[in-house]
């Protein structure tokens, strides 16, 4: 029964492609792409170093101008052509042209970011059972964990090696059954922690005026050029643009679907549980005079030293919530490479998911052992710090813009009105951005990535 279908779409057995069963399942499943490690670790922690509210603005700027756009063309692009991102460009256009090479950097980028990704995930995890089991000692005892759990490689890769096991078991199920099954599941128990935590953070800890003043009122002389750069990089790391995630989940989707109220959804959603975040993770930090501009170990070393107050009850759901958010997000990247053998190289979903998530695992020891590093950027860095650096600062811009602008200029302009839904003002809008003002912001962002924008300080 490698063919049966079910109103109209065909049902993923593995053999066939896979397509969403819901238009609730797709929305689920891409939110859950875009919601992880972004919105939960990084968009608190640079919201803080970055001063909060102007830096938030600009970012809620940015998501409008570049991610929304963005987004729309990604889907487009994936759903005119129902195929993995190598096959997609190649499909709508000449075969064996350059374009396809975007789809080439999109599977690569889901294959380097998913290696060190779920190094992070395994952390997350490894810090529910340290919740359970309570955080006690001085600040310094109780930081010094984080520092100890980073350096010591059999701990990162046993975690590291449950991650991936998680996101292979999820892919191997398929579209609807597997992806779309756990979507529904994680996602809105997701949503249920988070709201809970924010309603601890406002309701029950003092620091919840300051929070909402420190990430709504915009204090301009805090915004550097550095901060607005930063929040546009961020804008489309967190919406999982650039390489093909949204390209690929949009080509499982149903005909009869509106692109863009869907991309609306995902990107307000994502946004939505950005803040939400934030409020609650900076609720607790104003309560206990803490800074908010610790840096990447906010979550992993700030926090805990909170928690010890706070007990179990409150940390052990934050850290399974950034645990469900970075699985569903590990599984969008895992699915983008498992696509393009599944597709292309007529694999079955099992052989690809085994043999490419194997990979990806063995990949990924390279950051998972802090040890291993590498002169680069004129220092000694570990893996984990180059991949990161790599795919978000060259890899995800070089990729958005290239989807851009083949979505603007070069696919045809019968195959964007079919699958946009109409030719009307708001089409035409969308065209002008993905014409002109998202290149121009991505490739900004590029530059600056590059060090090579001309009015910036790159001395220090
Ligand atoms: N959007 C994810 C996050 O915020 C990361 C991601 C990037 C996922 C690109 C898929 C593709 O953590």
């Amino acid at each position: 029964m490698a063919n049966s279908t079910n109103s109209g779409s065909t049902i993923d057995t593995g053999a066939t492609r896979g397509s969403w069963g819901t238009r609730v399942g797709f929305i689920l499943a891409a939110t859950g792409s875009a919601i992880g490690l972004g919105n939960i670790w990084k968009f608190p922690y640079i919201t803080g170093v970055y001063g909060g509210g102007a830096f938030v603005l600009v970012y809620l700027v940015c998501v409008v101008i570049v991610g929304l756009p963005l987004m729309v063309a990604e889907l487009m692009i994936g759903r005119r052509s129902k195929k993995n991102p190598v096959g997609a460009f190649r499909a709508l256009h000449a075969p064996n042209t350059p374009w396809q090479a975007t789809g080439w950097l999109g599977v690569l980028s889901g294959f380097v970011i998913l290696s060190f990704y779920s190094v992070v995930a395994g952390w997350a995890m490894a810090y529910i059972f340290k919740s359970i089991a309570g955080f006690s000692g001085t600040a310094e005892q109780i930081q010094a964990e984080y520092t100890a759990l980073v350096a010591h490689p059999t701990a990162s890769i046993i975690w590291h090696t449950v991650f991936m096991v998680l996101c292979i078991g999820i892919v191997i199920g398929g579209v609807r059954y597997g992806i779309e099954r756990w979507s529904k599941i994680l996602m809105p128990t997701l949503f249920l922690i988070l709201v809970g935590l924010m309603g601890y953070g406002l309701l029950y800890t003092d620091g919840g005026a300051e929070s909402l003043n420190f990430l709504f009122k915009p204090n301009f002389h805090k915004l550097s050029a550095e901060a607005a750069l930063s929040a546009l990089g961020h804008a489309f790391f967190t919406l999982s643009l650039g390489m093909g995630a949204m390209l690929t989940y949009g080509s499982y989707m149903r005909r009869d679907e509106s692109i863009t109220r869907d991309a609306i959804a995902v990107s307000a959603l994502d946004t939505i549980i950005a803040l939400i975040a934030g409020i609650a993770i900076y609720s607790l930090v104003f309560s206990f005079n803490m800074d908010p501009a610790a840096g990447p170990g906010l979550i992993f070393q700030t926090l805990p030293v909170l928690f010890a107050e706070t007990g179990p009850w409150v940390s052990v759901p934050f850290f399974v919530l950034l645990t469900f958010a970075a699985l569903t997000s590990g599984i969008s990247l895992l699915e983008v490479v498992v696509a393009y053998f599944i597709d292309e190289r007529r694999w079955s979903r099992t052989k690809a998911t085994l043999i490419l998530g194997g990979s990806i695992w063995a990949f990924g020891l390279l950051s998972a052992i802090a040890a291993i590093t590498i002169p680069f950027r004129g220092k000694d860095q570990g893996f984990f710090d180059v991949f990161d650096f790599i795919s978000t600062n060259y890899m995800l811009p070089v990729g958005g813009l290239l989807t851009c602008l083949f979505a603007a200029w070069v696919m045809k302009r019968a195959d964007k009105i079919a699958e946009f839904g109409s030719k009307g003002i708001i089409f035409q809008g969308l065209i002008f951005f993905l014409r002109f003002v998202t290149p121009l912001a991505v490739l900004i962002v590029l530059l600056h990535g590059l060090e090579l924008l001309p009015f910036m300080d790159y001395s220090k």
